[in-house]
Formats: structure tokens, sequence, C-alpha cells
């Protein structure tokens, strides 16, 4: 949450620094800046709140430098303003700071700077780490951070400038990621890999608890690290033809969802193959509950995955957000299989969560789309995702790839119960079929922005279904809010009764997901309640349906194995949140308050 970049090297930083920031303003977008050490070894700062773009708009004249780092920020210690804006400097303005993370004892540190005279200017925690090397007495930069870390608790991704200290940059990384880049004769210092890709792929991922110090010649952290060049495309952090990065991402969605499949079906014993799990059939079998961890879309569709395993492995399944998770004392069981899911790898709740488990002795799994990243390395083996980076804030390829995950995690499970071979053969197939059938549902992409067109009007609206189509809901609820900024609450259809009904009006549109199962005319049900009441219907369903004659707005994505039919429903609720949001002109990769990775508590 917050961009970090830095380089050093023969080029001018600047122009380097802002570009590698409007790359990673998907983490954070209320305020930005730049720090450079100038050729006469003198620091200079300009930062602001508001967008990079805005940053570049008064960048002053002769701004620049061979030396710099650079921030962009999501607010968590003090409002978006100029002055909470990063870098941070010391009180001799000869130390510069850019952070990505929370410390924990930020009010005591300055309490205690405070005391000592030192007069802070900002509300943010980042800036005590900048007096706290200013006032270190220790003979190299990489020793003064290392003393100034010594003195703080919690998470940071942070790079280091020092007008005494010229042509270096210090890093170090706790809990927050942070990664150099090996260019030929510069080097660069990045938040996430967006940033410089398209100078270097050569990379060296730094561990929690390590320092680098990095100038034009190379590095050298205290892990001892050595770089290694990395497999990716720099396509993937490009919009190419498409007006948004969310647009492009669910149009992928295709060929992202046959990648994650993609050497795990087999047709033969209708099961997955899972290497990656490290978990030996009969550890497989042992298990006796699931319970899945997520925040946000990833938990939705770890809702989704539950119910899969336990339709499929007949084992009971939970989802349960990881951010409340830790803070109930959890009772965690050896037999219980925990799977922690998310796209970035980074988010603070999920990974907490995963600790908290693994600190009572039990067994995680992740599910998690960003290799190599917080969560990936926490738990004790997974399913990557393999979605490619995922840039827009609103989630979609990803989940689209979590719910497969779940599905080859249940089959797997499943299989090694009492699932049978005709079922597991019926499932791979239906998994082999499904990326074309979401290629289907793209098409009706014209007609979904008709209906997303009116639903944009209304300022409030539900998203209902049942059992499998009620975690649809809520992801459909969630995505549609997150990008519209319009109320979208979902429900239980079966609950509507008890209460919400209420609320139905003309004005108040209903989002009903009817997958083609067993609960079809039960839903039709709620269908004639809200209709009787006026309520405006738009129902994404399957062909088998009949929804008798209720007067609503119908949407058809193709039939499917009925347990892989919640993916299926869930991506046109992807494309009508995104041309709600299109009607609404909303930014739609950055939607106002929030950043796309969560790496605060
Ligand atoms: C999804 O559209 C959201 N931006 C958000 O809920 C996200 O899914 C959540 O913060 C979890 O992120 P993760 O998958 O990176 O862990």
């Amino acid at each position: 949450m917050c961009g970090i970049v830095g380089y050093v090297g023969p080029q001018d930083a600047p122009p380097l620094l802002i570009e590698g920031l409007a790359r990673l303003e998907y983490r954070g977008y209320d305020s930005a800046g730049l720090a450079v050490l100038t050729d006469r070894d003198k620091l200079r700062v300009v930062k602001q709140a508001g967008r990079v773009r805005e940053l570049v708009e008064h960048l002053p004249p002769g701004f620049g430098g061979h030396t710099g780092i650079g921030h962009t920020r999501w607010a968590t210690h003090g409002p978006a303003t100029d002055v909470n804006a990063h870098p941070h400097t010391d009180a001799t303005g000869r130390v510069a700071v850019v952070h990505n993370g929370i410390l924990d004892n930020a009010y005591e540190l300055r309490a205690r700077l405070a005391a000592d005279g030192v007069e802070l200017v900002s509300d943010t925690d980042t800036e005590v780490i900048a007096h706290l090397v200013g006032r270190s007495q220790a003979a190299t930069l990489q020793e003064k951070v290392a003393e100034a870390l010594g003195q703080v608790h919690g998470t940071w991704g942070l790079a280091v400038l020092h007008a005494d200290h010229p042509g270096e940059i210090v890093a170090a990384r706790n809990g927050s990621p942070l990664i150099l880049g090996v260019g030929n004769g510069e080097m660069y210092v990045a938040s996430d890999l967006a940033a410089i890709v398209r100078h270097t792929t050569t990379v060296v991922l730094l561990d929690d608890g390590e320092l680098a110090s990095v100038t034009e010649r190379g590095f050298s952290t205290t892990g001892g690290k050595a770089a290694a060049e990395i497999d990716v495309d720099p396509a993937a952090y490009e919009t190419g033809e498409h007006e948004s990065f969310m647009l492009k991402e669910i149009l992928e969605q295709p060929e992202t969802a046959a990648r994650v499949l993609q050497g795990r079906l087999d047709d033969r014993f209708g099961t997955t193959h899972l290497g990656g799990l490290e978990m030996t059939p009969h550890e497989s079998r042992a298990f006796r509950r699931v319970k899945v961890l997520g925040c946000g879309s990833a938990y939705y569709v770890g809702e989704m995955g539950a119910g899969l395993i336990e339709e499929l492995a007949r084992i009971p399944a939970h989802a349960e957000p990881a951010s409340e998770f830790r803070y109930r004392n959890p009772i965690v069981e050896r037999d219980t299989l925990y799977v922690a899911v998310s796209q970035s790898g980074e988010t603070l709740d999920t990974l907490l969560a995963v600790e908290e488990i693994k600190r009572k002795g039990g067994r995680v799994i992740g599910l998690v789309n960003v290799v190599g990243s917080a969560i990936a390395r926490a738990c004790d083996g997974g399913i990557y995702l393999h979605a490619g980076p995922e840039v827009a804030v609103a989630s979609t390829k990803a989940v689209t790839n979590m719910f497969l995950g779940f599905a080859l995690l249940a089959l797997h499970l499943g299989r090694v119960r009492d699932l049978s071979v005709a079922d597991g053969k019926r499932l791979v197939k239906g998994l082999e079929e499904l990326p074309e059938k979401i290629a289907e549902v793209l098409e009706t992409q014209d007609r979904l922005a008709e209906v997303a067109d009116e639903l944009a009007k209304a300022e409030s609206l539900f998203f209902i279904g049942r059992v499998r189509g009620y975690p649809v809901a809520r992801e459909g609820a969630q995505k549609f809010k997150e990008i519209s900024y319009r109320h979208a609450e979902a429900y239980p259809a079966s609950e509507l009764k008890h209460g919400p009904l209420a609320l139905i009006s003309p004005t108040m549109p209903t989002v009903v997901i009817v997958p083609d199962d067993d609960l079809a005319s039960r839903n039709v049900g709620a269908l004639e309640e809200i209709a009787a009441r006026g309520g405006p219907l738009v129902v994404i369903t399957q062909p088998g349906v009949d929804l008798g004659g209720v007067q609503v707005t119908r949407i058809d994505v193709p039939a499917s194995e009925v347990e892989l039919a919640p993916i299926l429903l869930t991506i046109p609720l992807q494309l009508l949140a995104y041309q709600a949001a299109l009607a609404l002109g909303h930014d739609i990769d950055k939607p106002r308050n929030l950043a796309k990775s969560v790496t605060v508590e």
C-alpha cells in the first residue's frame, strides 16, 4: 500500500522515478514525492498531496541528480497533505526516507524525540526514522539505518538517502515488500517489479530483517543475497490497447484461467496434480476440517471454495475473514487444513493469520498469485494462481484463478476420499471447458454495458443468491461498490423476506444470481416477491433455468457442471461493475480511498 522506487546511476533520476511511481500508483495514490541528491551532494525534496501527474507539474526547474528515491502514498498516519507526503527528512535536511509499512512504537519515539528538542513536522510514523538516522553517529549509512531500525517496531519497506553518503541508497525490508533491480552500471530499488520491469528483470528479493546498500557499482545485502533473472513479460504491466487495467484483466481471463489449470488436471484418474501442496495422500486424507482465510474478494472466493470442498470432499469447510480470525484467539487444530488466499501475497491481515496458525502448530497452504510473496513464503505449501500481474485495484482475473485453485484443491481432497472416478472425470472435463465458456461470457460485454448503464442510475442495489449463488452475490456487490461507489448490499435470497424486503422499491434494483441447480425454483420465489413490490430485477443465470413469468432483465452464462457455476456467474458481475463505473466517469483502476495491496491491519 504505498509504492517505493529508487535509482542510482548515470542517468538523471527524476524522470525514472516519476515513471516508476506512475506504475506503482495502484499501491496508493493520495500523495507523492521525490528526493534527489544533487551533483553538489545537496538533498532536494519535492512532495505534495495528489497524484503523480500533479507532482510532475510542480517539479521545480533544475530538479535533478543521479541518486534519488520516490514514493506514492496511501495515508495511514495523518491525512493526505503535502507535509505528510513522503519523503520525510530529518532536522538537518540531509536525510530523506520513503517508507511503506507501519511503526507500532511511533508515538513513543515521537515523544522521545520531542523531549530531546526535535521538532516533528508531520503526523507520520515515518518521520521518526529520518530523525533517528540523522542523529546516528555510526560511520556508514547502512549502520546508521540499522541503528535507527533497531529502535523501531513494526513493518517497513524503506529507502534512505543521506547527503553525507552521496551515490548510495540504503534499503531495508521487514514485512513490506522491497526488491533491488540490477541494471547496467545502475541500480534500482522498488516495492514492486512494476516500477522497474522496463529497465531490468535482474532482481534481488530482500528478506524480512535484511538491509542493502546500493550504489551504481552494485549492491550488498546483510543476508549476502545474489541477483537472479526473473521471467516476466513487461507488457503485463501495460494497459496496451485497453482503456484500463481492469478491462484488460477481465478480458485476459480465458487465457489466465487456462494457465492455472495447465499441467494440473489428470483425465485418467479424474484428479489433480498439485505438487506444491507438499502433502502425501495419507496426509490429505487425515484432515477433518478445512478453514479458509482471506480478505475482501479473496474471502468471498474463499466462501465459494469452502462450498466446493464441502461438496466434493465432504469435509466441513468454512471461510472466515482473515482480518477477524487472529483477534478471537482462534482454536488451531492439528487435523484442520488452513488455506490462506491472496492475490498479492502481501495482505497483512492474511499474513498475520497465517503466522498465528503456524505459531499454534497448524498447517497452512496458500492460494497465492504473487510468486515468492510474504504469504506464499510463510505457508507450508500451496497452489500458485498464475494469473500474471494484476494491477487494477478491483481484483478480477485473480479472483477467477482463486476459484479454480479451490476447484483443483477440492478435486484433490475429494478423490483421496469418496469422490468417484466418474465424478472426478466429469469435473476435470468441466474445468477444461471453463476457459472457453469464460470467453463466451465476455462476448456479452455490450449487452452488459446497457444493463450497467441502468444500474448505475440507482443509489442503492441488492445482490442476492442462495447457497452457491450467495458468495457470488457478495463478490458482485463488493466489485460494484468498490468502483461505482454505489451502495451495493449482498443478501442471501432466502433472508430477504426476514427484513430487507422492506427496502424494495422501483428505485432499488436487485441483481439475482440463479445457478442452474436444485434451488433454481426457490430463487424464482424470491424474484416474484421482489417483482410484486415493483423492484427492478437483473437475473444472472444459466440456460436451463425457467424463471416463469417474472419480468426481469435476464443474462445467461453458458451451462456448466453445477459445482463450477459460481465462477461463470461471477464474470458478468465484473463487467457490470466495470461498465457502471465507466458510465459514472470514475477512475476505474484507482478507486477512491483504496489501494491494491493492503499492508496495514
Ligand atoms: C478486490 O477487488 C479488493 N480490491 C480487495 O477486497 C482484495 O481482494 C483484498 O484486499 C485482498 O487482497 P489480496 O487478494 O491481495 O490478499
